[in-house]
């Protein structure tokens, strides 16, 4: 058996990140790999209460630094409750959003020192990483448009062009640091050709 592989999708709003993991889901179980689906902020009880917290209106004024470290709080729970356990069984786990968005969102967008990041990163990851990223990439203003059209935006979704401009330049920048795990993918276009180039991808990293 082939090891299983830890696959992210990341991106900033509005870039079809549902539309596609629900492609990447179909493709997988076509091929009959057993895989686990979830995300983060979340994907266990408490997760999933701090997300709550992290998104919605109730600690709408939260200091940069809380955020941070709530975002690590999840994963570290998840870690350790959702993503090892199903690795060590053979299970694949595909993961809406992981580490790259709080280097992309905290610290591009609340611009934290990478520092801080990078040691809680070392501290709750160990030497955990993904095998895969696929990067959803477009100009702010076509996400906004496609985000525009659905219900109340959350905590992060009221920001500002200026602190999406800085997610989108850090997550393009981390995938030029890291070509080889974060694959860019311009999803400015129609949803055929963004499923097309994941495909690609996909169908390249199983054998
Ligand atoms: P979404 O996954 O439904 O798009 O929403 C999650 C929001 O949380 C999104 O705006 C990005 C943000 N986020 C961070 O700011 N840092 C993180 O580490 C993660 C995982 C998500």
């Amino acid at each position: 058996m082939t090891k299983p592989l830890f696959i992210t999708l990341e991106g900033t709003e509005g870039v079809g990140k549902t539309s596609n993991m629900e492609f990447i889901k179909s493709m997988l179980n076509d091929k009959g790999i057993d895989f686990v689906e979830t995300r983060e902020p979340g994907g266990t009880p408490l997760g999933e209460t701090l997300r709550a917290m992290l998104l919605g209106e109730d600690f709408k004024g939260m200091s940069d630094d809380s955020e941070l470290m709530l975002m690590f709080a999840a994963r570290a729970e998840h870690i350790e409750q959702v993503i090892k356990p199903a690795l060590e069984k053979g299970q694949w786990v595909l993961c809406d959003r992981f580490t790259d968005a709080t280097y992309a969102y905290q610290g591009g967008g609340r611009q934290l020192n990478i520092k801080r990041i990078e040691g809680l990163e070392n501290w709750v990851l160990g030497d955990l990483r993904p095998d895969l990223t696929l990067l959803l990439d477009a100009p702010i203003s076509v996400g906004r448009e496609r985000a525009g059209k659905r219900s109340t935006p959350d905590r992060f979704e009221q920001e500002r062009d200026g602190f999406f401009n800085r997610v989108r330049d850090t997550y393009l920048s981390r995938a030029k640091a890291e070509p080889n795990r974060i694959k860019v993918i311009d999803a400015s276009g129609d949803l055929n050709s963004v499923q097309q180039h994941i495909s690609s991808i996909i169908n390249k990293i199983i054998f």
